[in-house]
């Protein structure tokens, strides 16, 4: 359990679901761990105390990744704190359960502004900073391939993450950075809405939600020496949904 000492990850959106597993999970492996929260600092210092009190290093970091100034700010500070970057986890999002035709201007600006703007500027700012071998990872959602109605913004945030991975991953690869896409299925966190927990579920082919510790362990393979060979491209890691 020893496969990123010595290497530095920054979590955006670590404090709850998934991004919070994808932390532990990499500082289990060793790294220290950038735990980068929104709004809930006590959650985020929560998980800095759990990955502590097991051994590990971590370092919770305020951003509101949707401000292109906080994402890079996120960045520099912590390649001042920690003297370099290998990996970054873009993972903060919020989800919008909303119809084409009634998503309103100021709904599509935020939700583009933190799951598309603020993860390409976060990208920009580490291809300066970080190690040669790194790794960058995006979460994106199996939605965009099964077009989940009703989540149109939602998913045009996602699918262009998607292309990023893809730019990305040429943009880097002579320095052996590689840059890939993970994509959850149905996952028992707070965005998943109650009302759609049990169809997601029947949905899923291994017949239950996914864990966010699901979503890490693919993350912690991502990340890890033994997948220097992949890059560019998008996980489904969804329990086997049809996409
Ligand atoms: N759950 C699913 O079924 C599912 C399926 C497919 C894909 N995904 C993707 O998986 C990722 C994680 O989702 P989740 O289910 O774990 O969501 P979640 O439980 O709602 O957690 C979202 C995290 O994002 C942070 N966040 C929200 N706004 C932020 C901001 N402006 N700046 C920085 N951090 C912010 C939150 O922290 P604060 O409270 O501190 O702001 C929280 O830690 C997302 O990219 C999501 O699209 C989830």
């Amino acid at each position: 359990m020893d496969k990123l000492t010595g290497k530095v990850a920054i979590v955006t959106g670590a404090s709850a679901g998934i991004g919070h597993a994808i932390a532990k999970r990499l500082a289990q492996e060793g790294a220290a761990v950038v735990v980068n929260y929104g709004k809930s600092a006590d959650k985020a210092k929560a998980v800095v105390a759990e990955i502590e009190a097991k051994g590990g290093k971590a370092l919770a970091m305020q951003a509101d990744m949707s401000q292109v100034a906080a994402a890079r700010r996120l960045v520099r500070d912590t390649v001042q704190r920690f003297a370099r970057l290998d990996i970054l986890v873009n993972n903060a999002a919020i989800a919008l359960n909303k119809a084409l035709v009634e998503t309103t201007e100021q709904e599509f600006d935020e939700i583009f502004a933190l799951n598309t703007k603020g993860p390409y500027f976060a990208m920009q700012e580490a291809a300066n900073v970080i190690a040669d071998g790194g790794r960058i990872v995006n979460i994106s959602t199996g939605g965009t391939h099964l077009g989940l109605p009703g989540a149109t913004a939602y998913l045009g945030t996602k699918a262009a993450l998607e292309q990023f991975t893809k730019g990305l991953a040429h943009e880097l690869a002579s320095r052996g950075v590689t840059v890939n896409t993970v994509s959850p299925g149905f996952t028992d966190t707070a965005m998943l809405w109650d009302s759609f927990r049990e169809t997601a579920a029947q949905m899923t082919p291994l017949r239950r939600l996914g864990k966010p510790r699901d979503i890490a362990d693919v993350v912690a393979f991502l990340v890890s020496d033994e997948a220097r060979w992949l890059t560019g491209q998008t996980i489904q890691a969804s329990g086997g949904v049809v996409m």
